[in-house]
C-alpha cells in the first residue's frame, strides 16, 4: 500500500465495498484484514459474531472500515438478509468473496457418508453460493457491476475418496461459477473461483484430528512441501476482486503450491 499523504491510503481495493463470507476465521478472516488494509470497506459474515466483532474492532483500530453481520449459510433467508445489510450500510456492493464453507463431519468412503453430511455439504458448500451470488449480483448491477470470487477447493478437481460429498459440491460450485461468469459478463459482473490446496487453518487442524497424518501427507504431496497460509490464499482473492483482474472472468484459479499440477 502506498500513501498519497498521511491520511489517505491508496490500496489495490481502495473505495470498494466488499462482502466476505466465512470471515470469522481462517482464509476469510485473513481476507478481511488484507482487503481492509488495501482500502476496502468490508462487511464480514459468519455465525460466530463474537469473532467477527473482534475482527471489526481490530480493523477499525487500524483506521479501516468494517462491519459484521450474522449469517448462516445453511439458511437462504439469512444469506439474503446479510446482503440486504450491505445495502443498508453502504447502498452498493463492488465485490463479494463467497468463502464460507464446511468440511465433512465424517470422512469417507462414500458408502458410509451420512444423509446429514450430504445435506449439509449441499446447503453450505453449494446452494449457499447460488443464493448469495444472485443477491450480490442484483446489488452490484445498480452501480454498473462488480466482482465475485467463490472459494472452491483442489478437491473439486479430481476424485476425493476421503471427502466425497465435499469434493462433489465444490465441483458443482465450479460449474456455477463459470455459468454465472458467462451469464453476467454483459452486465459488468466478473465471477471467478479459487481452488486452494491444503491451507493452514482450523479446518485442516480439525481434519488432522479426524485423520491423523493428513497434514504431513498433504505436505509430502505438495511441490512446495507445505500448506499455504490463509493470507497467501486471500491475496489471490484480493487480486481477482481488484481492477487489476478486469479481464479475468470464469477462471478457476489454483492456489495449491502446485499440488494440482
Ligand atoms: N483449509 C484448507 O485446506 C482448504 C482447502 C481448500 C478449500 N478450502 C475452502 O476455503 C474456505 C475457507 O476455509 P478455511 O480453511 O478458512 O476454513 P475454516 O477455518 O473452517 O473457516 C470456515 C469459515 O466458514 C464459516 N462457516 C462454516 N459454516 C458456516 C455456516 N453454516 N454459515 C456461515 N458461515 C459458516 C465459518 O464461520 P462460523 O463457524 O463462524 O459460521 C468460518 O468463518 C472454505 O470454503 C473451504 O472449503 C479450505
Amino acid at each position: 500500500m502506498t500513501h498519497t499523504n498521511e491520511s489517505i491510503p491508496v490500496g489495490m481495493l481502495t473505495g470498494k465495498v466488499l462482502f466476505i463470507t466465512g470471515a470469522s476465521r481462517g482464509i476469510g478472516a485473513a481476507a478481511a484484514q488484507l482487503f481492509a488494509s488495501q482500502g476496502a470497506s468490508v462487511v464480514l459474515a459468519a455465525r460466530n459474531t463474537a469473532a467477527l466483532d473482534t475482527l471489526v474492532a481490530q480493523i477499525r483500530d487500524e483506521g479501516g472500515t468494517a462491519d459484521a453481520v450474522a449469517m448462516d449459510l445453511s439458511d437462504r433467508t439469512s444469506i439474503r438478509a446479510a446482503v440486504d445489510r450491505v445495502e443498508h450500510l453502504h447502498g452498493r456492493l463492488d465485490g463479494a468473496f463467497n468463502n464460507g464453507g464446511v468440511n465433512q463431519q465424517d470422512v469417507g468412503p462414500l458408502d458410509t457418508t451420512s444423509d446429514d453430511d450430504i445435506d449439509e455439504q449441499f446447503a453450505v458448500n453449494f446452494r449457499s453460493h447460488w443464493v448469495a451470488m444472485v443477491s450480490e449480483a442484483a446489488l452490484m448491477r445498480r452501480t454498473g457491476g462488480g466482482a465475485i470470487v467463490n472459494t472452491s477447493s483442489i478437491g473439486s478437481r479430481r476424485a476425493v475418496p476421503p471427502l466425497p460429498a465435499y469434493g462433489a459440491m465444490k465441483r458443482a460450485l465450479n460449474s456455477l461459477t463459470e455459468t454465472a461468469a458467462v451469464t453476467w459478463a454483459p452486465q459488468g459482473i466478473r465471477v471467478n473461483g479459487i481452488t486452494p490446496g491444503g491451507t493452514a487453518t482450523e479446518m485442516m487442524e480439525e481434519w488432522e484430528a479426524k485423520t491423523p497424518g493428513i497434514i504431513a501427507a498433504n505436505n509430502a504431496a505438495s511441490p512446495i512441501g507445505r500448506m499455504a497460509t490463509a493470507l497467501e490464499v486471500a491475496e489471490v482473492a484480493g487480486f481477482l476482486l481488484s481492477n487489476r483482474a478486469s479481464a479475468v472472468t470464469g477462471a478457476i484459479v489454483p492456489v495449491d503450491g502446485g499440488a494440482g499440477a
